[in-house]
């Protein structure tokens, strides 16, 4: 192999770095889905569910929801059958399904679909999240709510930015080839 001409090296290291660029967009892009608590209270409220989840209104406000969701984890075994057996809407009205009572929060803030799916996968992330360490104690004392931190959608993220950076350098060093003959 001769060694690249510098005008090629320079090329090749534009595509390299393209190609990292690429792959950090793909990381970003994937760890949007998961939402901090922090992120998911800054959704909340923003979308406007504070209207009623808020001291002394009709529902009860953030903290308390995230400790009822802790504690629908330990006692349990999804979120569908929490809902069925605890919540009770305005007007005595009982839904069948977590997404059917996501479904009207949605509608009492006119918030669109994909404004409330990121929050939606939240509050089943912080179900799983709590039910995984209610199950893994052997010691019966209450357990603190587990705070999802986004950590744990960080493993797929980064194996989807490894292979995107991959996927991209193989094709840097294809193009380079390329352009070598
Ligand atoms: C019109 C008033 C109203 C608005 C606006 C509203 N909710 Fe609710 N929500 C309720 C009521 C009432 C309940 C059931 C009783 C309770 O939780 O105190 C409830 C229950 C819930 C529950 C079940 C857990 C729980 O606390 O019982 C979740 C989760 C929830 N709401 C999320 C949201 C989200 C997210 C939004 C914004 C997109 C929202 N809500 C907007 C009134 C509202």
């Amino acid at each position: 192999m001769k060694p690249l001409s510098s005008g090629k090296y320079i090329l090749g290291i534009l595509v390299v770095l393209a190609a990292v660029a690429g792959a950090m967009q793909l990381y970003l892009a994937s760890a949007e889905k998961t939402l901090t608590v922090k992120e998911a209270r800054q959704t909340f409220e923003q979308l406007g569910c504070t209207s009623c989840h808020v001291e002394g209104g009709v529902a009860e406000p953030w903290d308390e929801m995230l400790d009822e969701i802790a504690f629908w984890a330990r006692n349990f075994e999804t979120l569908d059958e929490a809902v069925r057996s605890e919540v009770v809407y305005l007007g005595g009205k009982k839904f069948n399904s977590f997404n059917e009572l996501m479904e009207q929060m949605r509608k009492n803030v006119r918030a669109s679909q994909d404004d409330i799916a990121p929050l939606t996968q939240f509050y089943l992330d912080y179900f799983e999240q709590n039910k995984a360490t209610a199950t893994t104690t052997t010691t019966g004392q209450p357990q603190q709510p587990a705070q999802p931190s986004g950590d744990t959608g960080m493993s797929r993220d980064v194996v989807l930015a490894v292979v995107g950076s991959a996927l991209l350098v193989v094709i840097a060093v294809i193009a380079v080839g390329l352009k070598r003959r």
